[in-house]
């Protein structure tokens, strides 16, 4: 017997990689979908800035348009799906679907971290959700999952290696002793890197991600000009040699974690030194990971694709589902606000072990000068390397510096720059145990 099912329809903002993949993968799902969502996903219209542009999968014929206000203002469509990234255009459009009454789903992690509290606001106002799985860690549930299933936890700490393309280039120089130039260029040949990866590759891209998953792990919106950003451009191939002799894997980490004493939350993004047999040395090439700590559940992990068509066409494909089974309730914003910690620590004061490689004239005194700027601003040393194998003049000092706060570590090497035996700009990269 053929079954009947209601129509679910929905305007998909967007048909690049992401949005083409939402709409083949509920193509090819279309019957598992209606089993078990009781809906029949129909996407009635499709906008994007440039229909003729060659596409990997073929536009449908009579649903598409370039004017965002054809699917806001279509009132049969009941959910919007954004996936035209950016953050303005993106912003009124989100906007106005909510104003409109129409439930959204995004994988805009820009938009979120820069302006999600008006957006979650407006949503309330609405009693609109947004869905952003497809937000943070491409196919990795990790949003449910902090949100849902960890409901009854105080979230301890997060842990995460959220850019693909950045976990990438960070393998191949590793295993295959590319340089940094080199295995960027890879990176971009192989797709995980956008053509201009500079969100990638300066730490932002992870960072939108961090704010997202500390906002909702802390119930309050984090700043983004407040969170300490770096990336992965300064790490040279002799960073990675070091690293490797000194038992550790650079890494580069959102690391997100409450103070308990203070009630504050660390929230950063860094190249990070983690030991080799620590798990998250092991998650290689595009692959994301992350590990989150709740005082009742203990230590989790998650793993999987940070990136791409597919993957990440799984998580809006689940969103739209969710939103299925709660579109006759009411069901407020998506945000759950809970104990309002909002209040950040400064980088400065954040405390790990360091790694520091600096290049200096070769002679007598200098590796003394040194210690003694660290010693007087209480940072102490925990072993040094210097390879014999240097050219005449020049050497590389590889020191392993003790917990410190980070902001003395910064005094410490501004002064150490002033030095004339110190040759360019020091490479420190954090050593973070994760415990
Ligand atoms: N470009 C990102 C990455 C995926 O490399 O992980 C989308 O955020």
């Amino acid at each position: 017997m053929h079954m009947e099912f209601p129509t679910l329809k929905i305007g998909l903002a967007g048909f690049g990689n992401v949005g083409a993949g939402v709409f083949k993968n509920i193509e090819k799902n279309r019957s598992l979908l209606r089993e078990r969502t009781g809906k029949d996903l129909q996407i009635t219209r499709i906008v994007v800035r440039d229909p003729s542009k060659p596409r990997s999968v073929t536009l449908p014929e009579g649903i598409v348009s370039t004017n965002l206000d054809d699917i806001i203002n279509d009132a049969d469509v009941d959910l919007v799906v954004e996936l035209i990234g950016g953050i303005d255009r993106a912003f009124d459009f989100v906007k106005s679907a909510l104003e409109a009454g129409k439930i959204v789903v995004t994988g805009n992690k820009a938009l979120l971290a820069e302006r999600g509290q008006e957006l979650f606001a407006i949503a309330n106002q609405h009693n609109r959700p947004i869905f952003y799985e497809a937000a943070v860690a491409g196919g990795i549930p990790i949003i449910k999952t902090v949100q849902e299933s960890l409901v009854g936890n105080h979230i301890q700490s997060v842990f995460g290696i959220i850019n693909g393309t950045c976990n990438y280039i960070l393998t191949r120089m590793t295993e295959a002793g590319l340089d940094y130039p080199e295995a960027l260029e890879e990176a971009k040949q192989l797709g995980y890197a956008e053509a201009d990866p500079t969100l990638d590759i300066n730490g932002w891209d992870a960072a939108h991600k961090a704010i997202i998953l500390a906002s909702l792990s802390y119930g309050c919106w984090v700043p983004a000009d407040e969170v300490h950003v770096e990336g992965i451009e300064s790490i040279r191939s002799e960073d990675i040699h070091f690293a490797e002799t000194l038992g550790y894997r650079i890494k580069l980490l959102g690391i997100i974690q409450l103070h308990e004493e203070s009630g504050a939350m660390e929230v950063r993004v860094q190249p990070s030194l983690v030991a080799k047999d620590h798990i998250l040395s092991s998650v290689k090439g595009a692959f994301n990971a992350i590990m989150v700590k709740g005082d009742v559940v203990g230590e989790t992990l998650f793993y999987g694709s940070g990136a791409g068509q597919d993957p990440t066409s799984s998580s809006v494909i689940g969103d739209i589902a969710d939103a299925v089974a709660r579109i006759d309730r009411e069901q407020g914003s998506g945000f759950i606000t809970h104990e309002l910690y909002g209040k950040l620590i400064p980088v400065a004061e954040t405390v790990s072990k360091y790694y520091i490689r600096l290049q200096v004239d070769d002679h007598p005194g200098v590796l003394g000068e040194i210690a003694t700027i660290l010693g007087k601003h209480d940072v102490g040393i925990l072993s040094v390397i210097q390879p014999e194998d240097h050219e005449e003049s020049h050497a590389p000092i590889v020191l392993m510096l003790h917990y410190a706060e980070f902001g003395r570590v910064q005094e410490a090497l501004a002064e150490i720059r002033q030095k004339d035996a110190v040759q360019g700009e020091p490479v420190v990269i954090r050593v973070e145990d994760l415990s």
